[in-house]
């Protein structure tokens, strides 16, 4: 990531007029967070894809489903085992952020024997099974796998398949699937304005190990910028991004390639989701079209398969620059759906995965025996 010269408190103002004081309080969470607290009274994202079916598992004399009037004792606990990364932050986050509260959740592991479901950072086992909970579990307690990375990028730890009962990942058919969902809403957002633009196309990129998996995305790039300027920003261009800047920067670019660095069903990161919270076009790299279409309406993104090669989607991106109405029907999809922007803070990337293994232990108790997970994973 890095560093613009623009000034932090301008472009602030600029993006606060359209994606108003949430995004303000997003951007400045880190120092301000108390200031920010009252806007997130409700949850500024909705909860992903396990909304539990109320009637289902619960009757109302047992609220297993509901977390109002829990005192923090009845709360199940959820033991971080890991840091993921060792990025800290507060737990208190998941509250004030997604208003999540339904766990008690503690990196404390004198706590392991009370713990109702233990989390566990896939990476941070390397290669080391001594680094696990202790076994025998007790048996009311279920162990969560956390990976947040790509098949590609995912090392094949042995004696670990057989031990989760959960899994935990972007994947939507993980049992816990955390994703940055598009909202719709019924009542027209008439507030939406184009940002500004200064950039024609822009790719934020740091990481060029060629070991996990961005061959495709840089050949790809290679053989685009013949034909089309891309600004640059993050380390690969020398500098640093600071993480305040991610978002005023993403909407000056009428453009961005969202380029993901390995090609796999449902792997759809924050590199599509920051120009759809910016005001920003994405062109996308990664699953085909149709995947894609699951998670966003097909208007709102341009996938690099539309077209044969790059010199041709350079060719349309160039075109589009000079035919401001063909440009705008890429906002179209906006009146009714809502992207919501993602936190930026490096030792936030863990935080909203963390935050929702806690509502979904805060809502289901139900007892799944653990599976091989490469067999899933891998297949
Ligand atoms: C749940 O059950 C209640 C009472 O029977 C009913 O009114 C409600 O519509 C049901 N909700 C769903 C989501 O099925
Ligand atoms: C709800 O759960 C309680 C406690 O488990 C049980 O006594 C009661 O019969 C249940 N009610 C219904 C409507 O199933
Ligand atoms: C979790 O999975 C293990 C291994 O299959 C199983 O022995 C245990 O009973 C499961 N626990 C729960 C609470 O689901």
């Amino acid at each position: 990531m890095m560093l613009t010269t623009a000034k932090l408190p301008q472009l602030t103002m600029v993006v606060a007029g359209w994606l108003g004081g949430l995004f303000t309080c997003l951007l400045f969470f880190q120092y301000n967070s108390r200031t920010c607290a009252p806007q997130y009274a409700r949850p500024v994202q909705p909860i992903p894809t396990f909304q539990p079916d109320i009637n289902k598992s619960v009757n109302s004399s047992n609220p297993i489903s509901t977390t109002s009037g829990q005192t923090e004792e009845e709360k199940p606990i959820l033991l971080l085992w890991f840091w993921p990364e060792n990025y800290r932050w507060n737990f208190q986050d998941c509250k004030t952020i997604y208003n999540i509260d339904g766990c008690h959740l503690t990196d404390d592991r004198n706590l392991y024997n009370q713990a109702d479901a233990v989390l566990v950072f896939h990476k941070a086992i390397k290669h080391d099974l001594s680094n696990l909970p202790p076994s025998p579990r007790p048996p009311f307690q279920r162990w969560i796998w956390l990976h947040v990375e790509s098949p590609t990028n995912t090392p094949r730890i042995p004696g670990v398949e057989n031990l989760f009962n959960l899994t935990l990942s972007y994947r939507r058919d993980a049992d816990i699937s955390v994703r940055y969902p598009l909202t719709v809403s019924k009542k027209p957002n008439e507030d939406f304005v184009i940002p500004n633009k200064d950039k024609l196309l822009c790719w934020f990129v740091s990481n060029v190990a060629p070991s996990t998996g961005i061959g495709t995305r840089m050949k790809y790039y290679n053989e685009l910028k013949k034909y089309i300027t891309v600004s640059i920003f993050g380390s690969m261009s020398g500098k640093r991004m600071r993480d305040e800047d991610y978002f005023p920067t993403m909407s000056t670019c009428k453009f961005y390639l969202a380029f993901e660095n390995s090609i796999h069903k449902d792997y759809i990161t924050e590199k599509l989701n920051g120009p759809l919270a910016a005001g920003t076009v994405p062109v996308v790299l990664g699953p085909p079209r149709q995947n894609y279409e699951d998670f966003s309406p097909g208007d709102s993104f341009i996938h690099i398969d539309d077209f044969p090669n790059a010199e041709a989607l350079a060719n349309y991106l160039l075109k589009l620059d000079k035919d401001d109405e063909a440009y705008k029907r890429y906002f179209n999809w906006r009146k009714h759906v809502r992207a919501t922007p993602h936190l930026t803070y490096w030792n936030q990337e863990f935080t909203s995965y963390i935050c929702h293994a806690c509502e979904y232990i805060g809502r289901h108790k139900e007892y799944k025996a653990a599976h091989n997970i490469y067999k899933w994973w891998f297949s």
